[in-house]
């Protein structure tokens, strides 16, 4: 069960990211363990990719040999994926369960991956900055971060001169939806980055799990395309692509949506109507 509101009690944000760190440590074994994220079909299967990555590979083209950081890791099946594409591949995340799992992962394949555990905006911390061919970010990443300028800032600093910036991230008009009304496409939640939270709790997850949870509060933040976009440029990125999708990797709007292929949900009736998710491209200047 999902309640949504907007939290406007001046509580200090970093209340939040504990509440959202012990959201994902609670979820991260679940997570592993779910059919959904298939642990063992990347071990009975060498060449064994995530449906995320499988998506991005027309984007993405050829990463091997190339210096990569994942950007908010999760348990590490796309990272796993993009070393599997040869190349040498670095994790981050702030939650020590999900981290555990994706080392798991990595041991069970002999996949040499550096993890390390931090919050995203201390990333220069604990990776060596201006050093990584690309950074990477999955689906469902960027709504559990307050500032996207602090986040445009961390990439820049994290990539080589001329290294590349590749996302694909829920889009921020299907972030702005109210998913719980079934009568129609309703905008019901904020489409720009606010200061204050929205706060969810949710006793569920996901992936298909029968693990009951504790920690269920979190709070998220939308960040609109422009604002987006503009926190690269501003930190020296130059925007070298910007496709929007019409699906997305998962039942974003229950009973609203029809699943087209594997993978991929989109919205049943005039699915034209709304931009699912993204793929963001952008190149760090040179000089
Ligand atoms: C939905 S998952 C990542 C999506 C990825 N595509 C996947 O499914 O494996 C979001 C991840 O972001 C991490 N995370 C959330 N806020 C973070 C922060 N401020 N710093 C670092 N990691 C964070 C969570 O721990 C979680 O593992």
């Amino acid at each position: 069960m999902r309640r949504r509101t907007p939290m406007c009690d001046g509580a200090p944000v970093d209340n939040f990211l504990d509440l959202n760190r012990a959201s994902w440590d609670d979820r991260a074994a679940a997570h592993a363990d779910s059919p959904d994220y298939a642990f063992e079909q990347y071990v009975s299967d060498p060449s064994f990719l995530s449906d995320v990555v499988r998506f991005d590979l027309p984007l993405l083209g050829d990463i091997g040999g190339l210096r990569g950081v994942h950007l908010q890791c999760h348990i590490g099946t796309d990272t796993l994926s993009l070393a599997r594409l040869g190349a040498t591949m670095s994790g981050l995340d702030f939650s020590g369960e999900s981290l555990a799992q994706a080392r798991r992962l990595a041991q069970l394949t002999d996949t040499p991956i550096h993890y390390v555990q931090s919050e995203v905006y201390k990333a220069t911390e604990v990776l060596p900055a201006g050093e990584f061919d690309f950074v990477f970010t999955g689906v469902g990443a960027l709504c559990w971060l307050p500032s996207i300028e602090r986040w445009a800032e961390v990439v820049s600093a994290l990539l080589a001169p001329g290294g590349r910036l590749f996302i694909r991230e829920g889009h921020p008009m299907l972030w702005a939806i109210d998913e719980a009304r079934t009568d129609g496409v309703i905008v019901g939640y904020p489409y720009f980055e606010t200061t204050e939270p929205l706060v969810d709790e949710d006793d569920g997850t996901y992936v298909a799990t029968d693990a009951r949870f504790t920690k269920n509060v979190t709070a998220s933040w939308n960040h609109g395309i422009g604002e987006t976009v503009t926190a690269l440029l501003r930190h020296g990125l130059r925007v070298t692509g910007l496709v929007e999708h019409d699906s997305v990797p998962w039942e974003a709007m229950p009973g609203q949506m029809t699943k087209i292929s594997s993978s991929e949900w989109q919205l049943t009736d005039k699915p034209e109507r709304l931009a699912h998710t993204y793929t963001l491209q952008a190149t760090k200047d040179s000089a």
